[in-house]
């Protein structure tokens, strides 16, 4: 999610603003737009584009005088990103304007309601419907925005750090946070609020960064009041002095932002089954899937088509749709996919999975299946790319801009939107009890939080970096939903330290490469105990026999492979469809620190881009 600034004190907001949000450009973002107040009306301007765009856009197009303003730039989740869909959002009355960053889960339903009570919509977005909700509530009950804000906060369900002001009373904003991040910058009689403190920390050390479900009203001239959304209750906030630098905070105090992602996983994970993932209900609800479920299940099979990591998750969920779904599926490289003259037919569905949505290969190889005649659905992490609006329909990762080139919680995202539509066909197929299902569910609900169980691997991760960082060759072995982890963990490894790595399913080992075996070569052997575990473990029977060394990937508590391998690194436990999410963190950071210790660019390694927009 991207980058929201704000500006209340004595200074001109606008030079404040438009810096900040320049400033909050490496979060990756598809459009733009600031509203300012100059004492007696807002003025609004908004543009899909560059932060650059959007300054040629104003400076031509409004006054900006004003010392009231907020401003935003974009990474969609609900509307293609376009002029209008672009925030600040006006309510209806034109007197709130906000900004925000997250996902309002419940916005249809609200907006639903608010439809009925007269209110109108110019945008496809989701906070559209806030800001009107803010407005109803207000109006409804007479209230001061705080209170509207407060009142309207409790009926959503979602992630949201917001920005409110109203023009009737010009000397404050509202300010909210759940799920997305906050800051607030304490001067001399003026205030700065961001989403990190980048934007302002030129003008203050001084922040304040609000926690989950907490509010503030910021007024000119008054002490800064933090209260609790859910119960109004007066917050004691703590004031701290930052020590960060501009570039320390950029990447959220990480060194690398591939780091930043890595450990950023378990809300991306979040982000991306929320308001599709309902438990309590026992229901998955994905639109793109709904409207099309009919080709779904009428499908002779499932064609996947990638690249790269995007490739690797297609594999996982070839695994996935097979044992769950009972749906013949085949993963497909777009590259070769695209020249090799496949049979395709229009009762094939293909499933284009691309994080940035603009990669070549995968772009030709939906247009050749959609030539013969196929349904495509797109899996994509930007919403309004180029993948994204040639595909039939699709479900959006929003694992937020990933900048590492190294893609990490686009994999993790990837696989979590496949298992949901894996599980939601395999419901309306009847290939999976309604008790099975729930589990599957229940268990899916807690993988953000083994996730960041199996994160906290990360210091003894870093100490069994240094033992191997001098290898000149890898082996990665997995069997089953961890076979595509292998490859995954090897090209980890190859694209940012630049040491060779190959992935293969550890039964292969004694078809050829087990001949590679010595001393010198490292093993990572993922062998968790639903996977095929004493298979595995005779596999590693057979490296250490050969004096191979070994660095077991497991599951918590393992005890058998903790006696023959050379190191361990655990995971909690789950079912083995989801252990994937959870067996691929080491692997990261394994690649991760090791290239950092070999001194290479881990957030740019040479030879590769971000986006490969060519053949
Ligand atoms: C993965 O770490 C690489 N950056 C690369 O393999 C990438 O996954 C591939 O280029 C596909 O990109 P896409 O997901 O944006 O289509
Ligand atoms: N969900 C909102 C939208 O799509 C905010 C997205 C963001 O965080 O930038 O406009």
């Amino acid at each position: 999610m991207c980058g929201i600034v704000g500006y209340i004190g004595h200074q001109e907001a606008y030079p404040i603003i438009i810096n900040g949000l320049q400033r909050l450009e490496y979060r990756g973002y598809d459009s733009a737009g600031i509203a300012l107040y100059d004492g007696t009306n807002i003025k609004l301007s908004k543009t899909k584009g560059k932060v650059s765009d959007l300054k040629n856009k104003i400076e031509s197009e409004i006054s900006t005088d004003g010392t009231l303003g907020i401003g935003h730039t974009r990474w969609a989740t609900h509307g293609v990103p376009n002029d209008v869909n672009s925030h600040p959002h006006s309510s209806n009355s034109g007197d709130l304007v906000i900004i925000h960053n997250g996902i309002i889960e419940n916005y249809d339903s609200l907006k639903k309601e608010l439809i009925k009570r007269g209110y109108t919509f110019k945008s496809d977005t989701d906070t559209e419907v806030l800001i009107n909700l803010i407005e109803d509530v207000q109006k409804s009950e007479n209230l001061k925005l705080g209170k509207a804000v407060q009142i309207a906060l409790n009926q959503v369900v979602g992630a949201y750090a917001i920005a409110v002001f109203d023009k009737k009373k010009p000397n404050e904003i509202v300010v909210a946070k759940l799920g997305s991040p906050l800051a607030i910058g304490i001067g001399d009689d003026e205030f700065f609020i961001a989403s990190d403190a980048s934007p302002f920390i030129e003008y203050t050390k001084n922040a304040i960064y609000l926690e989950d479900k907490e509010m503030a009203i910021i007024r000119r001239g008054k002490k800064i009041k933090v209260r609790k959304i859910e119960n109004d209750t007066e917050v004691d906030p703590y004031i701290q002095e930052l020590k960060l630098n501009l570039e320390q905070i950029e990447k959220g105090g990480y060194e690398h932002f591939m780091l930043k992602e890595i450990f950023e996983q378990p809300s991306a994970i979040l982000d991306t089954f929320r308001g599709r993932l309902l438990s309590n209900e026992a229901i998955i609800k994905m639109v793109g899937v709904e409207d099309n479920m009919k080709k779904f299940l009428a499908a002779d099979r499932i064609i996947i088509v990638a690249c790269g990591t995007s490739w690797h998750a297609g594999l996982v969920a070839e695994y996935i749709f097979e044992d769950l779904a009972r749906i013949p599926v085949e993963v497909e490289y777009a590259s070769e996919f695209r020249y090799r003259n496949p049979v395709i037919t229009e009762k094939d569905v293909v499933i284009a999975i691309s994080q940035s949505g603009e990669t070549a290969d995968t772009l030709a190889a939906i247009k050749l299946a959609k030539s013969k005649g196929a349904f495509v659905f797109g899996v994509c992490n930007v919403v309004g790319s180029t993948i994204a609006r040639e595909t039939h329909a699709g479900a959006y990762t929003h694992a937020g801009p990933e900048i590492g080139v190294a893609s990490t919680k686009a994999f993790t995202t990837q696989i979590t939107v496949l298992t949901l539509i894996a599980l939601r066909l395999a419901r309306a197929k009847g290939t999976m009890s309604s008790s099975e299902f729930r589990h599957h569910l229940i268990e899916l609900e807690t993988i953000p939080g083994k996730v960041e169980e199996a994160l906290k691997s990360d210091a003894y991760v870093e100490t069994v970096s240094e033992i191997y960082k001098d290898s000149k060759n890898f082996l990665y072995l997995g069997r089953g939903f961890n076979f595509p982890v292998a490859l995954e963990g090897a090209l980890k490894l190859k694209e940012i330290s630049y040491i060779h790595a190959e992935g293969y399913p550890a039964a292969e080992m004694k078809h050829g490469p087990i001949a590679l075996i010595d001393e010198q070569m490292p093993v990572v052997v993922i062998a968790t105990k639903k996977g095929h575990y004493e298979k595995v473990v005779s596999n590693i029977q057979e490296i250490k026999s050969r004096k191979g060394k070994i660095i077991g990937i497991v599951t918590k508590g393992d005890t058998s492979v903790k006696e023959l391998a050379d190191h361990v690194i655990e995971v909690p436990d789950t079912l083995e469809c989801l252990s994937p999410l959870l067996t691929t963190i080491p692997l990261q950071l394994l690649s991760y620190h090791i290239a950092v210790m070999l001194n290479k660019n881990v957030d740019q390694p040479r030879n590769l881009a971000k986006s490969v927009t060519v053949e």
